[in-house]
């Protein structure tokens, strides 16, 4: 049986409850963190960690532990469930208040750390986005940099793809650059050059850092730069990156093909040198 981490204790999945007055149900008020587990080790742990209490510190969320012991309790969360390939979610509330909108009166944060085995899956045939209408939040109203609880712009653009028989949305930010995807980081490929966004319209991804970082070790020429629809229509290769996803391959966009409407050497070869690297790195899980 799954044990949950919740508030400082373990309890069975079917013990882990929350009160409905919980403000992470009530207002999406509070942040997550979602991370992998390969070969009985966590990948990119301190960084998964940082960024949570960046996302709480935007919202000005008192995580009650400091991150060292948040590391130790997701560690543990994954030992006391067996893990040696898997995902983990956690999960930080601001808690039980009451029906008002008011972070005020919320006590006590809820903090929530579950881990469970996922089967690791691969689209090798790639995906077919469509952009949505649906603008990704701008700064200006909610940081795209929040890992927040409230996933309502991203959702209605999956709505969107769904609707429109695509796998993913692709978002353009509010001056018509192209974003992200609804929970990935997105990548074209043009003659050798990988080009992604820059990180104040989409989330910082983990996924993105580690593919920059693998890209010139790769010996490839890589740049972080704005750019427009017709660029990604127009490239020889599109890829996604995720924690969940992982490298995704993208085939099609709007109807048009992408390269040759296969998935591309360059985002194979990384996605095989990721692969690698984690199974090869991270925080051990077991002693
Ligand atoms: C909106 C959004 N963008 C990008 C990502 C990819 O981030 P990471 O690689 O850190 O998982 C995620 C995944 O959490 C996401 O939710």
């Amino acid at each position: 049986m799954t044990e949950i981490y919740l508030n400082g204790d373990f309890v069975l999945e079917s013990e882990a409850k929350i009160s409905v007055y919980d403000h992470g149900l009530l207002y999406g008020d509070g942040v997550f963190e979602g991370i992998r587990a390969y070969s009985k080790r966590i990948f990119k742990l301190k960084e998964h960690v940082d960024r949570l209490y960046e996302s709480a510190n935007t919202i000005s969320l008192n995580i009650p532990m400091s991150k060292d012991e948040f590391a130790k309790k997701i560690v543990e969360t994954c030992r006391r469930n067996n893990m040696v390939d898997g995902y983990i979610r956690v999960v930080v509330s601001r808690g039980v208040g009451d029906l008002g909108l008011s972070p005020f009166r919320c006590k006590k944060p809820t903090v929530i750390i579950i881990a469970k085995s996922i089967k690791l899956y691969s689209n090798e045939n790639g995906l077919k986005l469509i952009t949505t209408s649906v603008r990704r939040n701008p700064p200006q109203c909610l940081s795209p940099n929040i890992k927040s609880l409230n996933y309502l712009n991203n959702i209605l653009g999956r709505i969107e793809a769904h609707q429109r028989n695509a796998d993913e949305a692709l978002f353009l930010d509010i001056d018509g650059y192209v974003s992200e995807a609804s929970a990935d980081n997105v990548f074209y490929v043009k003659e050798g050059l990988i080009t992604t966004p820059p990180t104040a319209t989409n989330l910082k991804g983990i996924t993105r850092a580690t593919v920059l970082e693998i890209a010139k070790k790769l010996g490839y020429d890589t740049r972080v730069s704005h750019f427009i629809l017709s660029d990604i229509h127009n490239a020889d290769e599109v890829f996604l990156t995720g924690t969940a996803a992982e490298i995704e391959p993208v085939v099609e966009i709007d109807s048009k093909k992408i390269g040759d409407g296969k998935p591309g050497k360059i985002t194979m070869r990384i996605k095989e040198e990721y692969k690698k690297l984690v199974n090869s790195t991270g925080t051990p899980i077991y002693d």
